[in-house]
């Protein structure tokens, strides 16, 4: 298949294409997404096999209005419009129970439905375009790191899709942050850019699944499917050290073999010497991390290293979110010096 490339002028013929029951990679605030009408289950299924997706790993529908939410869900909770009229559009899902209109499969076998309202106006554009709710996972190879520019689609799904709609960089950096409001109390079921204080700032206690910060064991049932796959880790192997800066410089001069990297902060450049180092960004800055997170990860493997000591962000505010990207990437291995 030839895959074209679209730039923000040629909504229109993308929108056609997608109307056709083609694939579409398109740009969000929070990463690129690979979208089909969510209406047609055949479009859908395309989705699986470009990515190399399992089938039983649900996908997000991507919406313009909060009208066009109405035909996709049977119950529409009070909390679920406090969240809309605080964080939307913008990088949050909400997890509804689902109406017939969703073909089985998005829903990988689940009775419920996950809803987003991008912000990004390419975004927007594209599904009023089409004339119908969006299907889109992250536009990346199952177990690539989720595309944060329209080059790294391309690197990845280049005659996989139809088309490539180039938006240019990802504001936010790390996929939204995913909420079900179908259990009793609210969980949060992925950390991102809306973080676990700004939900419970508007709606009291959310429940933080165990998921999101611990391995899952043997057997252990998962509120969302995408927790159980093994997430995007570098063919390199990845360590993370929780320091002060002095104890991690020290960490990593004793343990500095060849084809190591220092995945570091930008202040920490100038003081790493004769060890490569890659940097995600300013040491209090989580929102950078977030949005240089992935292309670092990327790196690491183009560069072919070997061996990675990664710096481990906090877990506060949108630090939540890059720590869990980040202790997936190192297999949850974690170094502590006091
Ligand atoms: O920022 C994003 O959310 C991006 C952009 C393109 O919108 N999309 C994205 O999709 O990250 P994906 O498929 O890579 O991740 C969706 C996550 C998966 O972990 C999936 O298991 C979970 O959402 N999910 C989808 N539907 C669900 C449902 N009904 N219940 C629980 N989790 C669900
Ligand atoms: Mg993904």
């Amino acid at each position: 298949m030839k895959t074209l490339f679209l730039t923000e002028k040629e909504i229109d013929t993308a929108a056609e294409i997608i109307k056709n029951g083609g694939l579409v990679a398109m740009p969000t605030e929070t990463v690129y997404g690979l979208a089909a009408d969510a209406t047609n289950g055949s479009a859908v299924k395309k989705i699986y096999s470009a990515k190399g997706r399992p089938s039983d790993n649900p996908l997000i529908v991507h919406v313009s209005s909060v009208e066009e939410i109405y035909p996709l869900v049977t119950s529409f909770p009070e909390n679920a419009k406090k969240l809309i009229e605080a964080f939307c559009p913008g990088p949050l899902t909400i997890v509804f129970p689902k109406s017939d209109v969703i073909p089985s499969e998005i829903s990988g076998g689940l009775d419920t439905v996950a809803i987003r309202f991008p912000s990004h106006p390419v975004a927007r554009e594209l599904i009023k375009a089409s004339g119908v709710p969006l299907a889109a996972p992250s536009a990346n190879l199952s177990g690539s790191p989720s595309p944060t520019s329209a080059d790294h689609v391309k690197k990845d799904l280049d005659g996989r899709i139809d088309a490539i709609l180039d938006g240019g960089e990802c504001s936010v950096g790390l996929e939204s942050t995913v909420i079900t409001l179908v259990p009793e109390k609210p969980v949060l079921l992925r950390p991102g850019g809306i973080t676990h204080e700004m939900l419970e700032s508007v709606l009291g206690e959310v429940l933080v699944d165990p998921a999101v910060l611990n391995p899952l064991k043997e057997g252990q049932r998962v509120s969302s499917p995408g927790m159980k796959y093994k997430h995007y880790a570098p063919k390199a192997k990845v360590v993370l050290i929780k320091s002060d800066d002095n104890n991690y410089y020290k960490y990593l001069a004793e343990h500095s073999t060849g084809k190591m990297v220092a995945l570091c902060y930008n202040e920490d450049l100038s003081n790493i010497k004769d060890i490569h180092c890659i940097s995600y960004g300013k040491k209090d800055d989580y929102t950078e991390q977030a949005s240089k997170l992935f292309d670092a990860l990327r790196k690491i493997d183009e560069q072919g290293y070997e061996l990675v000591y990664g710096r481990c962000p906090g877990t506060d505010g949108v630090g939540l979110a890059v720590y869990n990207r980040l202790i997936r990437a190192a297999g949850f291995e974690v170094i502590e010096i006091e």
